[in-house]
């Protein structure tokens, strides 16, 4: 088994308004009253909860983070946030390269890689996305596909404690879909021999690496049982805070 601590980092996408605060604290109350030992815990709302979250989770170990930055510090850029402004709100890290954002914002490789520059450069931590689409998959170019993801969207400089990188086939997000166990165990395995390969035994072995995509407490404990697999990114069930403490109760020994 990988001994990487796990981190469960929950991505709120486009939901949630304040009054959803409420599930917060509830995940936070449920962590203080049971703790699961050895478990990182993170929530990445959207942008317009971020300070409030941190704020909220500012005694909690409830780690907040940010779902997309702008490459630059500051300018003349109307709508964007870079990730000194996510710093400045209390975020821990920054998602960069989800498959959403690559489709419905036209991402490449190269930007997500400056993204991931960009909240280094504000002290935070990325977690770089990657995953192949249905297609891809079908003509069996999974591993080709996340190589090729993996050697231009990690900036060189990746080290462990900076870089997390999170395996979500398209396919399966948002769709109750999952690959085998055998297909994530391939894939993650593939991933940690690139990463070690690249960043050597300790930084690359050290990077967590999240299976994401239609996990839920049902399967989180098969899926997270995966070696290689050190946590998980979760969409839909991190919205509410037993759904999501069912995915975390997964690391319960
Ligand atoms: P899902 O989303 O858990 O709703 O499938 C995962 C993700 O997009 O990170």
């Amino acid at each position: 088994m990988s001994k990487n601590t796990p981190l469960v980092a929950g991505n709120w996408k486009m939901n949630g308004l304040r009054e959803n605060a409420s599930e917060l604290v509830k995940l936070s109350e449920s962590l203080k009253s049971a703790p699961v030992d050895g478990v990182d815990v993170m929530i990445c709302p959207p942008a317009t909860l971020v300070l409030a979250f941190s704020e909220l989770m500012k005694e909690s170990i409830v780690q907040i983070g940010a779902e997309d930055c702008h490459t630059l510090v500051s300018g003349a850029n109307t709508g964007d946030l870079s990730a000194e402004m996510f710093a400045d709100c209390g975020a821990t890290a920054i998602i960069v390269g989800h498959s959403e954002r690559r489709a419905d914002h036209g991402e490449s490789d190269a930007l997500v890689r400056e993204k991931a520059q960009a909240t280094w450069r504000a002290g935070l931590v990325a977690i770089i996305c990657v995953g192949e689409t249905a297609g891809q998959r079908q003509y069996g170019l999974t591993l080709d596909v996340v190589r090729r993801q993996l050697k231009n969207a990690i900036p060189d400089a990746a080290i462990a404690k900076n870089t997390i990188i999170a395996y979500e086939p398209v396919w399966a997000i948002g769709t109750g879909l999952t690959p085998t166990v055998e297909d994530v165990t391939k894939v993650h395995d593939e991933i940690r021999k690139e990463l070690v390969e690249r960043f050597g035994a300790e930084n690359g072995g050290g990077m967590k690496l999240l299976y994401g995509g239609s996990v839920k407490a049902s399967n989180a404990k098969e899926l997270m049982s995966v070696e290689n697999v050190d946590g998980a990114l979760v969409g839909g069930a991190s919205l509410k805070a037993d759904d999501f403490m069912g995915i975390i109760n997964s690391y319960k020994s």
